[in-house]
């Protein structure tokens, strides 16, 4: 058993700059319908890239062949806390837990995966 830990930070400008020039196409990319339906603001979609960077981190291979954006469900809970899920049952997760942040132009994310 280990504990995984991941981080990520992305400009919410960067996020801006994609969701202006290909709009629903980009959210689309890396969210699936249920997370799209939870990006209310731009913070949002900025904090979600940055959460599933940093679990596809934790995981030890990053986003690529291995988990792809779409591998990662990120949830909310009755508190507006997030959680995540991964499609695959290969990483034999034990637990996880995720946190996001955003302020002065960025968000960023920290995941935490025992395996
Ligand atoms: C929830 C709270 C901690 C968020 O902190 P903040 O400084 O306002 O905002 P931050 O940018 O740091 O964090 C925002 C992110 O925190 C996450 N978040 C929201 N509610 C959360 C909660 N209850 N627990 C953990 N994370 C939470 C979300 O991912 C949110 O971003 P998103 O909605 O764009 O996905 C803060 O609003 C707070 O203390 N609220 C008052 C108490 C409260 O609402 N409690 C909820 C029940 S415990």
């Amino acid at each position: 058993m280990g504990i995984k830990v991941g981080t990520d930070i992305i400009s919410i400008k960067r996020i801006q700059k994609l969701l202006d020039k290909f709009g629903n196409r980009f959210l689309e990319r890396y969210l699936s319908k249920n997370e799209q339906l939870l990006v209310k603001k731009t913070e949002t979609a900025a904090g979600f890239w940055a959460a599933k960077e940093a679990i596809a981190k934790a995981l030890g291979c990053g986003i690529g062949k291995e988990i792809g954006f779409l591998d990662i469900e990120i949830k909310k809970d009755d508190n507006n806390a997030p959680y995540f899920n991964l499609k695959s049952k290969k990483f034999n997760i034990i637990d996880s837990s995720l946190s996001i942040s955003h302020d002065s132009g960025f968000a960023i994310a920290v995941a935490v995966i025992i395996i």
